[in-house]
């Protein structure tokens, strides 16, 4: 049996930590150490992230990066990723160098609607409520007017409100299908402040609405939420060369390697198998990138995979062609994300990232972002197609295998370059360092 607690989140932080410490590290000595030296010794900062969630005990720390020379759009960007994985921010480093030298990333914004519904059951008459939508529609938007107003004053705001009938899937229900121009802000809480709104004024003014019976006016509101499906918040992001510059070495053509590079996004494109871990691949750029900006990489996550399933089967997010002997590789992808409100004005590291970005815009974070997310899947798919992944994963996890057992600084330095000719595998490092130390 587990431990429970009632009145846990009213512990002081000391307090939440002992019970933790008493409750499952009763034999641990240096449970609380380790929790502790996690803190940070400016007590404001400390306080500042304790109070991002509830019951915070320690920080949670993720190595932040940055990958420098990426040229998009014409213009230089050295981008921030957090990420623990030890290859990302070198893949991505190395590919945004191999494009800086070929015209770089070409990406553009195609849309930016959000969108958000209040799901509700009606079990009256299809066309009475067709009638009193359309009689109460202006008011739903007016009625939001106060939560509305700045948005609309820059330039954003409700752009539209459908009914739409979803009684063949679930009797009963319907929707209030709402978008929205949401502009540098991501816009959950502007969305679901909106729809909350919607639903109160929908259900209040069916009361009053003499084209219902007295049984169509209750209407039943079951929940009012923004949805992370963002098809129509969606941005590109391309790179293109003629073929024969694609090789850096002589081991393989231009012309083999662009071949061989279509031929695996194309099995990407019809195996899902191979698409989850292709895009997965291209999301390790991406959630880098929306962590360190401060942004909802689940959302992020959850939107990018549903619209990767859009015509029904689970493919590839990217694509890639030879054309009149010009390779193409480009990638359309939706990403709803903020440069400002949320995490972008509080937390320190995030505004030296938007900072280190040259303060952009949503759109232009759109940018940055799907191109971070087309540089990694490329760095990936030109390992996977050449020397194969591992030689460069190891090299990076090289590292890792020496920090686990607590290499010296001068045995790292020895064995860094040993295993710069030698193949890496955790058996052949343990075994160099033991050779090392005797
Ligand atoms: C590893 O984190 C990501 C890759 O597996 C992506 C891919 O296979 O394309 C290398």
């Amino acid at each position: 049996m587990g431990k429970t607690i009632s009145g846990f989140s009213k512990l002081s932080k000391s307090e939440k930590i002992d019970w933790i410490v008493n409750s499952y590290f009763p034999n641990t000595k240096n449970t609380k150490q380790i929790l502790k030296q996690y803190w940070n010794s400016n007590d404001k900062l400390q306080q500042l992230h304790d109070e991002f969630i509830e019951n915070t005990i320690t920080n949670y720390y993720l190595p932040l990066g940055v990958a420098p020379n990426f040229l998009i759009n014409n213009k230089t960007y050295t981008i921030p990723m957090a990420i623990e994985e030890s290859s990302v921010v070198a893949a991505a480093s190395k590919a945004a160098k191999f494009w800086l030298d070929r015209g770089g990333f070409k990406a553009e914004v195609i849309s930016t609607k959000k969108i958000g519904q209040v799901h509700f059951k009606f079990y009256g008459n299809h066309e009475h409520l067709e009638a009193y939508f359309t009689h109460i529609k202006s008011k739903l938007i007016a009625d939001a007017k106060s939560i509305t107003a700045n948005m609309e004053k820059r330039g954003g705001g409700i752009l539209d409100i459908e009914l739409r009938d979803k009684t063949t899937a679930i009797e009963g229900y319907y929707q209030l299908h709402a978008s929205f121009e949401t502009l540098d802000a991501m816009g959950a809480n502007f969305i679901n402040s909106c729809l909350e709104q919607f639903a109160k004024t929908f259900k209040n003014e069916a009361l009053r609405f003499n084209g219902f019976s007295s049984e169509e006016k209750d209407i039943d509101i079951i929940m009012s939420i923004l949805s992370n499906y963002v098809p129509e918040c969606l941005v590109r992001a391309e790179v293109s060369c003629p073929v024969d510059q694609l090789t850096e070495n002589h081991k393989i053509t231009g012309a083999a390697f662009a071949k061989k590079f279509v031929e695996a996004v194309r099995i990407a494109e019809v195996e899902p198998y191979r698409a989850v871990t292709h895009n997965k691949g291209i999301m390790n750029g991406i959630d880098a990138v929306v962590l360190a900006t401060g942004n909802d990489f689940r959302a992020i996550e959850a939107g990018v995979h549903a619209y990767a399933s859009r015509n029904g089967t689970y493919s590839s997010l990217s694509h890639a062609e030879v054309n009149d002997g010009v390779f193409t590789f480009w990638m359309e992808i939706p990403l709803a994300l903020g440069t400002v409100g949320g995490l972008t004005g509080l937390h320190p590291l995030v505004k030296l990232a938007l900072e280190l970005l040259g303060k952009p815009s949503a759109k232009e974070l759109m940018q940055i972002v799907a191109v971070a997310g087309l540089a990694q899947n490329f760095a990936a798919l030109r390992s996977l197609t050449t020397t194969g992944i591992q030689q460069g994963h190891m090299k990076m996890h090289l590292m890792n295998i020496l920090n686990q057992f607590e290499a010296t600084p001068s045995e790292k330095e020895k064995l860094i370059a040993h295993f710069k000719t030698e193949t890496v595998t955790h058996s052949a490092v343990v075994q160099a360092l033991e050779k090392l130390r005797s």
